[in-house]
């Protein structure tokens, strides 16, 4: 059985990350020149990765809706579509892009020089369209003051929450990503007292524990972001926030990304966040937190990424629509047990 390696969906958090979201430039060659990067991307990591390679520096690749169309034609990821914007009590904005370089390492310099000598590397084929520098703040607690990441599913759950397996089995080993950028008005809920915020969070502050299911406010994060399927399953997804910040500007914010192997889980959640649940019981965290980007990305397996260009030529000019399957696992052979994580493939 062929085996299907996934991008580092589950490196887990880290000191450092960069998010990196671009637009691939009009043209034909534009194209191209991102196509022929796919295949080397995983060789740019390895070589900035060696330099340390303690500092756990990975990178994943995600592509928006249109750019998957102009990049690979068909088939296309069941799920992928742009990503909806939400208007309720609070509004979830959908912003452009086409590529999202996910970069994680304890160190920023090695994120650093991975961003730059991938942008290097695409040259005029694409122009930055977001760049936030993520970093840890004390116990990974994001501007706000709290520990966010605590609830986070581990190991084989991790993988299991974020993998394709056989319900797109020529998309096996991917994943989805969404991500928005909020920005908080640090003076407003610093104003608000610490057992307030807790009721918001569901959590205490300081140690950072989960409060007693009879004792959460319905409108608590963690009550609005816990959801399960029609047989009463807990659906998860993988998050690895990031403060970021300008303190000039005044500018304090969590970067969200959060992985799924299906949107749909993320985006009940935002539903439940933005509109509420039931509709009014919205998350009072929006009332100090404003989403000021929102985008949806697909995350190929690092296989595919690896063949783009040998068994995967990209959209015939005029009949992307309806060119045969042509993904490496195209052949429905993959389970899910033959997937394997990290981004150290050949
Ligand atoms: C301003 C943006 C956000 C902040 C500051 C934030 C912060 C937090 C904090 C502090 C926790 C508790 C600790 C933990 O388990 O990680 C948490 C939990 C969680 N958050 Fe967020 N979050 C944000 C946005 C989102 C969004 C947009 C989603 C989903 C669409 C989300 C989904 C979750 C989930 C699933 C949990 C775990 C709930 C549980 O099972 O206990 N968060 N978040």
């Amino acid at each position: 059985m062929s085996s299907v390696q996934s991008q580092a969906v589950s490196a887990g958090l880290t000191s450092a990350a960069i998010f990196l979201v671009v637009r691939v430039n009009e043209g034909r060659e534009s194209c191209d020149a991102v196509r022929d990067f796919c295949a080397d991307a995983a060789a740019f990591r390895r070589a900035v990765g060696f330099r340390d390679s303690t500092a756990q520096l990975s990178c994943v690749i995600g592509f928006g809706s249109d750019a998957w169309d102009r990049l690979f034609g068909a088939p296309r990821p069941r799920e992928l579509h742009p990503f909806r914007e939400i208007r309720g009590v609070h509004h979830a904005v959908s912003t452009p892009g086409d590529i999202l370089f996910h970069i994680r390492a304890s160190r920023m310099d090695m994120c650093f020089e991975l961003a730059a000598q991938i942008i290097d590397r695409l040259g005029d084929a694409v122009s930055v369209v977001d760049e936030v520098h993520g970093f840890k703040y004390f116990d990974d607690r994001d501007l706000l003051g709290f520990v966010d990441g605590t609830e986070n599913p581990e190991g084989d759950d991790a993988v299991a929450a974020t993998l394709i397996g056989g319900e797109d089995a020529a998309f096996a080993g991917g994943s989805y990503v969404i991500v928005q950028k909020y920005l908080h008005d640090l003076g407003k809920w610093n104003a608000v007292p610490v057992e307030m915020q807790e009721k918001m969070i569901g959590r205490t502050k300081l140690s950072d524990i989960e409060q007693k299911d009879a004792e959460k406010a319905p409108y608590a994060h963690n009550v609005l972001t816990s959801i399960v399927d029609e047989n009463g399953n807990e659906l998860e997804i993988l998050r690895d926030n990031m403060p970021f910040g300008d303190i000039g500007s005044g500018e304090f914010g969590t970067y969200f990304i959060g992985y799924a192997k299906s949107p749909s889980t993320t985006e009940k959640m935002l539903e439940n966040m933005f509109v509420g649940s039931p509709p009014g019981n919205y998350d009072r965290l929006l009332d100090f937190s404003r989403a000021v980007t929102g985008t949806l990305f697909f995350v190929p397996s690092a296989t595919f990424l690896d063949n783009v260009g040998a068994e995967n030529p990209g959209p015939a000019p005029d009949a992307a629509a309806s060119s045969p399957p042509s993904s490496p696992s195209a052949n429905g052979s993959l389970a899910i047990g033959s997937l394997k994580q990290g981004d150290d493939h050949e």
